[in-house]
Parts: C-alpha cells; structure tokens; sequence
C-alpha cells in the first residue's frame, strides 16, 4: 500500500489524538499505533492534569513549582508558554467530553500532588486518563476526515536518506516525507506519504525491568528520530515514581498515585516509622526524585523489598470514593487500604527528556513535530512535575497544529520515496533471541542506571549494552522485521542515549544521581546528541 495524507500522526494517546482532532479540520489525517487505539500510556494516567484554575492558585505560583521540581535546567519561556496556555486547554478537553471531578459547590475538585504549592490538580477519581482517552476516541470516531489504522507499527520516518542521499548529524536541512509502517497482522511493508508528520510514540520506561508503563511504551519514537539524526536530549532524566505497587510479578507495575499523598497518606518503612523528616521538609509530598531517592536509601539500609503508604488513618469513605481503583486493585491481592498498609516500590515511570523541539513542537527535522512524553520541550528541566505531562501534551500538540495546517499549504508530497526493500531477509524463528536479549538489558539498565548512578555502574552497563547492541543489529539486518525485533533495537538505541547523556553529565542533578558527584551543581544547559 502507498498511502498520502496532509498529516501523518504516530500514536493515539494524549498527544496524537488532540493533535489530529484539530488538524482534520484542515486536511486529511491518518493515524497509526502499534496496538489498538486506546492502549496508550495517557489511558493509565491517574492523578490528573496540572492547571490554574482559581484563586489563590496563579500562573507564577505554577511556573515556580515546575522551575523548582526541574532544578534549573528547564527552558522558562516554555515553561511560562504551558502554564499560560494550560487554562484554555483543559478547556477544550472539556468541550470534547472529559470530564473532572467537581465539589458540592460545582467548582472543580482540584487535588494536590509532590511539588505543588498549590490545589491545582483536575482529576476524575483515580481514573483521569482513561477518562481524557475515552473522550479523545469518541471525538476521533466521529471525524470524517481522519482514518486510524491500528495494529499498524512505525518503523523508520522517510527522509533524503532513503533517497540515497548522505543524511549526517551534521545537515541542518533533513526533511521528513512520511514514514514506513509494518502492518502487523499481514507483515507487510507500507509507505505512508504525508506532508507533515507527527511523533507521538509517547515513552521508554520498558527499558527498564519495573515500570508503570503500558508495554508499547519502548521509546520507538526516540530512536526512530535519532536514526534519521535528528536532536535528542535530556534522555538521562528518567522519572522514577516513589509508589508503585509491588506485587512481584506484576508487569507493568499498578500505580499507587501521588494524589493519595496528597489526600493525606504518608509513608513508612518496613518497621512502619515515618522516614521522610530525614530527607526533606516537605515530607512525603516532596518532588519525586526525592522521594524515590528516599525510599531507594530506606531499601537498602533496611534490606527489604518495599516500603509502605498509610492511608488508615483517612477517612474511609472519602478514600473509597475518591480511589476507587486503587481501592478495588489492591482488594483483588488481599490488601484493604482502609485497614491494611499497602506496599510500595518506585518503578520507572517517565521519560522527561526525547526529541528535541521548539516552541512549536518542530524537531530539527523540518516538516516533523513531536509532541507529548517523547518530545523534549524544555519545560520538565531535570526533573518534571507531577501531572504536568498530559498538559505538556495538549500545549505542544495544540501549537503544533497552528504552525503544521500553515506549513502543508507550501509543501508537496515527495513523489519519488522508494518502497521498504525487505529482499533477502528470512524469518528469525527463535524467539529466545528477542526475549532473552529484552530480559538483559532491563537487568543492566535497572541494575546500573537506576535512581542512583556512578561513573563505573555507567561504564559497565555501556560494555554489556554494546554487546547487546551488535547482536540485535545482526538480527535485523538478516531477519523479517517483527514487532519484538524493532521494538528491541529501539529499547538499545534508548538505552545508549540514557547512559551517554548520563556520562555526559558530571553532576548530580534532578533525576541524575551520581555517587561521584554528590553535591548537587548548578548547571545551565540540558544535554544534546545529535546537534
Ligand atoms: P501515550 O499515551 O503513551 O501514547 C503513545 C502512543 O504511541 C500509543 O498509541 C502507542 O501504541 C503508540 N506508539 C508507540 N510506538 C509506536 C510505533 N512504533 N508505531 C505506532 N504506534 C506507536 N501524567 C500526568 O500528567 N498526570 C497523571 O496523572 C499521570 N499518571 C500516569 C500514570 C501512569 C500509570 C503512567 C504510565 C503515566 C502517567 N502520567 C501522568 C504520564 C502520562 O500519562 C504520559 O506522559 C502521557 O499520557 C503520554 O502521552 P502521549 O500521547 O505522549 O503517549
Ligand atoms: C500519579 O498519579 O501519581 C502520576 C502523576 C504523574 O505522573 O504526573
């Protein structure tokens, strides 16, 4: 099949979806994702969407959180252009059929998580995604001029590269024409044509063997755009979540949300004494690095495999209607939150840096836009603030629209991209290869490149990753591409930048502990490969 569309869109969550909601209104979209349309990181979200809403919240007390919470490498133009624009935004997500919580009074039942000074968190229940992805999917269903192919995996953008051209990182003129896409259930190789395309392949946390991510969370975005030399950065910030719910097992982990701390839960070790006076102020709502750097330290002084969130001291009704699914999951393993203190471990949970792009979601590849947890905007800094990543999504995804429906009008398709050339490659027939090689690699990126790092855990992982890397490459250079195969060179690609840009790093800084530099620096700029 070769296929043009004015706008191609990779991915269904948050960023896609509100994306190509808005540009439909200007051409035609097509979007694909690797899975079904609502298997997405964004349907899982659970505390909520960061926005000023009322008095006494204000812009500038949300612009400082999210400086604090990112430790000084964040962008502040950007991060002012999101926290300003957020109001409307949530409003639109309103006007397309989300809704949030309200009190008795009909006002918005805002919630409170790490970091915040303020009530700013809209919410539906504990379930606020599935919520935002249930509107987002009614509205999309509805839209004439947007086709959705599900089951459908994208493996490479098209640029001058596949026209024999030599593409390096140092070109400053790299264009994007669309991209190939293998349609999974018949494996079979498509050439998708777009005038303008959007990567919103959302995060990597299954580099890492526990993570709060959905499975198709492997990064395919990141090194897609790596591959084709566009800019990367900030990949060493990866976002530990203090409480995931641990219940070995269990993939991906189940959240246990900040907002139940902000509703009063508090945590405690294996002994069940409190432990968050030794390490910041602001106790068990302090920003997430800390708190997951807290727990890791109580882990290993202590020796045990988790710690715990006490919630038996709030009221149980509130608790029950507030958390239903919080409630409900940790009743199917045994454990009554209103009676019972519920486990917890941190679980990688975030990727704050990815693709690098401006104001306007614009990558360094001309005609391609990132938006939502694979882009790198500059608003999370070195660390991000809670429930500031669904908003993240629809300010970038929105100004993306504004400047793509200008762009197609200049734009033509470019008519002589190639077909994917898959001659001479045979079918890998043993799994083992794929399956054993993922397994490796979450046990070196977990073991070396977790919440605390030193120069030799890097180095280490660096020699196995390379290993690991020259197989897999192998593999793909002889195989019939499948799901597990590409997703696997794209999880070692991820890797790579993680530990490179961590290396990079000598200092320790938001979510980048290094042993050999414990004193926190203040540094200035993010980290970039690929510029
Ligand atoms: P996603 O929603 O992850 O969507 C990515 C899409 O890309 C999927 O459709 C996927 O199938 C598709 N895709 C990926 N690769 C390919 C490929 N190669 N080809 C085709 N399709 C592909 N943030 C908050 O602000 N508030 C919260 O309360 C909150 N809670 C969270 C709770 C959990 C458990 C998790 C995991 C995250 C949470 N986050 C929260 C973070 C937030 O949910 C995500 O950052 C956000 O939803 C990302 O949206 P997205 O559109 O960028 O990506
Ligand atoms: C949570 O509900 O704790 C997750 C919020 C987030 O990741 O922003």
């Amino acid at each position: 099949m070769r296929k043009k569309v004015d706008f191609l869109v990779i991915g269904t969550g948050i960023a896609g979806l509100s994306y190509a909601l808005k540009v439909a209104e200007h051409g035609s979209v097509c979007i694909v994702t690797k899975a079904v349309m609502d298997e997405t990181a964004t349907r899982y979200a659970q505390g909520g969407i960061a926005a000023v809403m009322y008095h006494p919240d204000t812009y500038e007390k949300h612009i400082r959180d999210t400086l604090i919470a990112g430790d000084g490498l964040n962008n502040e133009k950007i991060v002012r252009i999101t926290i300003t624009e957020s109001t409307e935004r949530i409003k639109e997500l309103i006007a397309w059929g989300a809704e949030f919580d309200r009190t008795s009074t009909g006002k918005y039942d805002l919630g409170k998580e790490g970091g915040h000074s303020e009530y700013r968190v809209l919410h539906h229940k504990d379930n606020t995604g599935f919520e935002i992805q249930r509107a987002l999917i009614s509205q999309i269903a509805a839209h004439p001029n947007i086709e959705v192919l599900e089951h459908t995996f994208a493996l490479d953008i098209i640029t001058q590269h596949h026209l024999g051209e030599e593409v390096t990182r140092h070109r400053n003129d790299i264009e994007c024409y669309g991209a190939y896409v293998l349609e999974i259930p018949t494996n079979t190789i498509h050439t998708i044509l777009a005038k303008t395309t959007m990567i919103a392949t959302g995060g990597a946390g299954n580099v890492y063997a526990v993570t709060t991510n959905p499975t198709v969370a492997t990064g395919d975005g990141i090194a897609m755009i790596y591959r084709a030399k566009g800019i990367i950065e900030n990949m060493e910030f990866i976002q530990f979540h203090p409480t995931a719910l641990y219940n070995p097992g269990e993939k991906p982990s189940f959240l246990i949300t900040e907002a139940l701390r902000g509703f009063g839960a508090v945590l405690k070790n294996a002994e069940g004494e409190e432990f968050m006076h030794k390490y910041d102020k602001r106790l068990s709502l302090a920003p997430r690095d800390i708190v997951a750097r807290a727990i890791d330290n109580e882990l290993k002084l202590s020796g045990s495999e988790f710690v715990y969130l006490d919630c038996r001291h709030l009221d149980k009704n509130e608790l029950i209607t507030g958390f239903p699914t919080i409630y409900a999951k940790c009743l199917s393993i045994g454990i009554d939150i209103t009676r019972d203190m519920i486990p917890v471990v941190p679980a990688a949970h975030y990727t704050c840096g990815g693709i690098k792009v401006d104001e306007y979601a614009r990558s360094s590849i001309t005609r391609l836009y990132a938006s939502g947890e694979c882009a790198s905007t500059g608003l999370h800094g070195a660390n991000r603030l809670a429930s500031n990543s669904l908003l993240e999504s629809v300010v970038f995804s929105h100004r993306a629209f504004v400047d793509a429906i200008e762009k197609i009008k200049t734009v033509e398709f470019r008519e002589d991209v190639p077909e994917w050339n898959a001659e001479g490659m045979v079918l890998n027939e043993e799994m083992i290869l794929i399956t054993q090689s993922l397994k490796d690699l979450q046990s070196i990126m977990s073991s070396y490149v977790g919440i605390v790092r030193s120069n030799l855990r890097l180095k280490r992982a660096l020699d196995r990753l390379e290993i690991l890397y020259r197989e897999t490459e192998d593999l793909y250079n002889k195989s019939i591409l499948t799901v597990k195969l590409c997703e696997l060179r794209n999880m070692i690609n991820v890797a790579y930048l993680i530990i490179k840009m961590a290396q990079q790093r000598k200092e320790s800084r938001g979510l980048h502990y290094s042993l050999d530099y414990p004193e926190a620096n203040a540094g200035k700029n993010g980290n970039k490969i690929g510029n």
